[in-house]
């Protein structure tokens, strides 16, 4: 696709351009936490992983625009393949995806052949395709207690949220050792300096945060799961170790709270903005909108593997509501 120069757009109203055009194109717009305010603003919906996937194979819109990342996207596809299904950049990637090249995972699935391959969403088509069950973080530990002790397991790609798993349910899963660089840059140091000077406000982290950070937190859970916390929890302040745009949904939901985001290596750098989910704008809506591109495409065969580790996780969560955590370990 050819992308217009910014400077072409700036005659036009973008807001009111997309709603323009997603009524024209019947269009329903799906957006993660991590998104900018101004896109989660504009999204029909707005959710975790997991709800995200539900409203993909639910939505009777003909065109899906997904703002998120690449996997998040493909996994739309995979669902509602009759649908059109829009990424605004197609470079939105995911530092877990990338650490889990297929032909390393099936290498490392066949030299086990005895475990089965329990696999976060974030991961490839490929490698949804070499799994056994996916995961998200708000459905994990619903889908892990359906599974036999005895049962060997593999888990992939992200190794905080395997270790994360192995420790409170006393498993033995082997991990492949994929992270997110987001929430690997989260100072200890910086976050217990921040911690002292707010010793009331609890810590909320997401379990793709290393153990040196999980094991400071009175909370850890998924996307929504957080955002849950922020809104029951007593006190009125909450130090947030998770991407920080999610702080956005945090505010507007309960206005009268303050919401700190947990700092990176140097107490002030932007280490915690995924920089992938970043590469979403308004313009590039706008014109995933208008030219019904970049489109996701995903070859049949492919899709239909990648679609029953897909389905058994929906089944499999089907008790889990958008909330549904992990809880505390
Ligand atoms: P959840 O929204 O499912 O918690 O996952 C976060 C994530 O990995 C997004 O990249
Ligand atoms: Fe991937 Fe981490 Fe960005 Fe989520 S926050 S998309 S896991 S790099």
């Amino acid at each position: 696709m050819t992308v217009q120069p910014a400077e072409s757009l700036s005659g036009l109203d973008l807001r009111e351009e997309i709603d323009r055009l997603r009524k024209e194109r019947k269009v329903v717009i799906l957006a993660h936490y991590y998104q900018k305010p101004e896109i989660q603003d504009l999204a029909d919906f707005v959710g975790d992983s997991l709800e995200l996937s539900r409203k993909a194979a639910e939505t009777d819109a003909a065109v899906i625009a997904f703002c998120g990342v690449k996997f998040m996207a493909d996994t739309a596809k995979i669902l509602s393949p009759e649908k059109i299904v829009v990424l605004p950049d197609l470079e939105a990637g995911c530092s877990l995806e990338d650490s889990c090249p297929p032909q390393k995972f099936r290498a490392f699935r066949e030299a086990h052949p005895d475990h089965i391959a329990l696999t976060y969403i974030n991961c490839s088509t490929e490698v949804k395709a070499l799994s056994d069950v996916i995961v998200t973080s708000s459905s994990a530990e619903t889908i892990l207690e359906q599974i036999p002790e005895e049962q060997k397991i593999i888990f992939g790609p992200d190794r905080h949220l395997g270790a994360y798993l192995n420790r409170k349910f006393g498993r033995d899963m082997l991990l492949w050792p994929g992270v997110c660089i987001v929430h690997e840059a989260f100072s200890e140091t910086e976050m217990l300096k921040l911690k002292a000077q707010h010793p009331d406000a609890p810590i909320a982290a997401h379990p793709e945060c290393p153990a040196h950070i999980i094991d400071h937190a009175d909370y850890v859970g998924s996307t929504s799961g957080i955002l849950q916390f922020a809104k029951t929890m007593e006190g009125d302040t909450l130090i947030v170790a998770t991407e920080p745009h999610i702080i956005h949904q945090m505010e507007k939901a309960v206005p009268h709270k303050t919401f700190i985001g947990a700092p990176g290596a140097d107490g002030n750098c932007a280490c915690n903005i995924c920089p992938y989910m970043a590469l979403n704008t308004l313009e590039k809506l706008y014109l995933a909108l208008r030219d019904l591109e970049p489109r996701i495409e995903i070859e049949e065969d492919l899709r239909l593997a990648a679609k029953k580790s897909l389905d058994r996780m929906l089944e499999m969560a089907a008790g889990t509501i958008g909330k549904g955590d992990l809880g505390r370990a």
